[in-house]
């Protein structure tokens, strides 16, 4: 596909056939793939760049000097400068890593814990994944500070006028998802960034639902610290990335202790390599970045203002596709939303709704969607939440229409 064709030129019927596992069916229907939020399918494209590199290049990385030990560490530091363009970041300011969970504990130990004592503040957002939750309920309980939470308007977005009122003297780290993936919210997050600078409160922000949808400029959000994480961007899982400016690295010690983080290793002590490779000890996920170094050149090739364009019609062709059927009411109706519907049905648990749906073909995830505050906050042990990508169909939004329906008839 050519670099950035005309919105109108991209034929995403052929966009969609270079996923190959999007033909398939599931108890004997054909697959209706709504489950991107969860991972992303990936096109042959990606699953062709880990096959390459595990028949040709297969080595390991920074460390032999033969023809494959080059070739690897190529393809590795490929895939990090890939990376790093698509984020419009610094390559040396890219730490590689397993994907979110791994990047958001990084920055709670090499930056949080040596850094908070009692009296000070976490903020998190009610919206937060586990993921920004527990590692800073980690930080809290052996440093000794709190954790604030800044709540919700009723649609879903953020109060904003609550959040800035609780950025007191006393709050030094924010840590704030740039898309919700329950709900589906955009956060403002630059504006949200320059308000918590001026007072000195150090940014971290779950990118890992935005990354797959939106294009990025990490440097103009302003954030100190974003966690990526690769299998929701087409690439393989254990993927992912955490950048920070050069200075917030400079000054974090090591997380994990190994081989490929060191310069010089003594009995009586070690000298420590620079970032990012300082972050990234032992044999890394060499094949998996290599298919996310491949899975960014094929979002590129698409266009993120392609793909987001393409979502926010699905998006809308889905709300009112559910809109229109009784008794079903969508949680998350903020203005500003990625392609993510989370729903409940009058009399219906989620469990229910979403095996019905899969008997049809039609993959959705029920649950509490690892936001347990924020089922909390609706008073609902799960909802159902259908999430779309670039490569879904406006056939895939009838046919969830049409398996919702039949679901409820039978469950009424
Ligand atoms: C908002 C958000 N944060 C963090 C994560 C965790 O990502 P990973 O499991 O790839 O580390 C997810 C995955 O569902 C997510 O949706």
């Amino acid at each position: 596909m050519s670099a950035t064709p005309a919105r109108d030129a991209i034929d995403w019927g052929r966009v969609r056939a270079d996923f190959p596992l999007l033909a398939r069916e599931v108890h004997g229907k054909p697959l209706v793939y709504l489950d991107s939020a969860n991972t992303g399918q990936k096109p042959a494209a990606v699953i062709e760049a880990v096959d390459d590199f595990y028949r040709r290049h297969n080595a390991n990385v920074s460390r032999a000097v033969h023809a494959l030990g080059s070739e690897a560490t190529e393809a590795y530091e490929g895939a990090r400068a890939k990376l790093a363009r698509f984020l419009k970041v610094r390559a040396d300011e890219l730490v590689l890593c397993s994907g979110t969970t791994f990047a958001l504990n990084l920055v709670a130990y090499s930056w949080a814990l040596p850094r908070l004592k009692a009296g000070d503040a976490i903020l998190l957002t009610r919206m937060e994944h586990h993921a920004n939750i527990v590692p800073w309920q980690l930080v809290a309980e052996r440093t000794g500070a709190r954790i604030k939470v800044a709540e919700l308007r009723p649609d879903g977005a953020l109060d904003l006028d609550a959040l800035f009122a609780a950025m007191t003297p006393d709050v030094r780290l924010l840590g704030l998802a740039h898309v919700s993936n329950v709900l589906g919210t955009i956060n403002p997050v630059a504006a949200i960034c320059r308000e918590a600078r001026a007072r000195g409160i150090t940014t971290v922000v779950d990118g890992s639902q935005a990354a797959p949808h939106m294009a990025l400029d990490l440097p103009a959000l302003g954030c100190d610290f974003y966690a990526v994480t690769g299998h929701k961007m087409c690439g393989p899982t254990g993927t992912g990335a955490l950048w920070a400016r050069r200075e917030h690295l400079e000054a974090m010690p090591p997380f994990l202790g190994g081989g490929e983080m060191i310069k010089e290793v003594r009995f009586e002590g070690t000298v420590f390599n620079d970032p990012p490779h300082r972050f990234e000890a032992g044999t890394p996920n060499i094949a998996g970045h290599v298919g996310l170094g491949a899975a960014v050149d094929y979002l590129s090739d698409l266009g993120m203002a392609h793909v987001a364009a393409r979502e926010a019609e699905l998006l809308a062709h889905a709300t009112e596709e559910l809109q229109r059927i009784d008794g079903l009411r969508i949680i998350g109706t903020a203005p500003e939303k990625a392609a993510v519907v989370s729903f409940l049905v009058d009399g219906a648990h989620a469990h229910d709704l979403a095996t019905l749906l899969d008997l049809d073909g039609v993959a959705v995830r029920s649950g509490h969607h690892c936001a347990h505050p924020l089922m909390q906050w609706y008073g609902v042990p799960a909802t159902c939440r259908a999430s779309f990508a670039f490569y879904n169909t406006h056939a895939d939004v009838e046919a969830l229409a049409a398996a919702l329906r039949k679901a409820r008839g039978l469950l009424a």
